[in-house]
């Protein structure tokens, strides 16, 4: 059975990241989240560990993000007003927490190398991005600052050897989809077809 490849790649030549600024404020309905949440899980992992996790917050929900923002503002910066942290929670509608839980086998050692799992995580939040894309919502991987700090890992008790490796911030988008730019792939390519 052939599927349909021109809407696959129509999805992969337009999924964009796009930041908070270009994110509407509309809220996003959970049935879309949990399309995107389920073409996330089939994504491969070496020793099928399946070492991606998420926590989505939304709605009301963001206080509890805010709480975690202004927590580890502060424990970087004591003696400042962590208001910008606390608001920074309020500026998408939804917030996806992007965690890495190992596999381990029966030995308790590393089913397979740290580097797999970050793998594997990567193509699960492709596969999320593209099912946002697909549904017109957009989106961005964002892995600085408070998207991965400790304080933050810690309260989503995501603790050692489990990581963050940022935080997904969706919506629907405010204006023109972004342009996409590339180097031609070929030129990133060799082949080898004879001996
Ligand atoms: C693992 C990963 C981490 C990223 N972290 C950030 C980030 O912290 N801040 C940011 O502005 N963009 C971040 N991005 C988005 C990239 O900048 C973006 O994918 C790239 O510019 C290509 O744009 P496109 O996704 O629209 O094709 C990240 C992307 C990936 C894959």
């Amino acid at each position: 059975m052939s599927l349909n490849l021109d809407a696959l790649m129509e999805v992969i030549r337009l999924r964009r990241s796009m930041g908070l600024s270009r994110l509407s404020d509309r809220p996003v309905p959970r049935e879309c989240i949990e399309v995107m949440l389920e073409a996330a899980n089939w994504a491969p992992s070496h020793r099928d560990t399946e070492p991606w996790r998420f926590q989505v917050f939304m709605g009301d929900g963001r206080a509890v993000l805010a709480e975690h923002y202004a927590a580890a503002h502060l424990a970087d910066h004591p003696d400042q007003d962590p208001e910008s942290a606390h608001k920074r929670a309020w500026a998408a509608p939804v917030w996806i927490a992007i965690g890495l839980v190992p596999g381990f086998n029966e030995e308790g050692e590393r089913a397979v190398p740290r580097d797999e799992e970050v793998m594997a995580v990567s193509g699960a939040v492709q596969n999320l991005h593209l099912a946002a894309r697909a549904q017109g919502l957009a989106g961005m991987w964002h892995s600085k600052g408070l998207s991965v700090h400790p304080v933050v890992r810690e309260r989503l008790e995501w603790n050692d050897p489990a990581e963050l490796l940022g935080f997904f911030m969706l919506g629907w988008p405010e204006g023109e989809w972004l342009e996409g730019e590339r180097g031609p792939w070929p030129e990133k390519v060799g082949w080898v077809t004879s001996p």
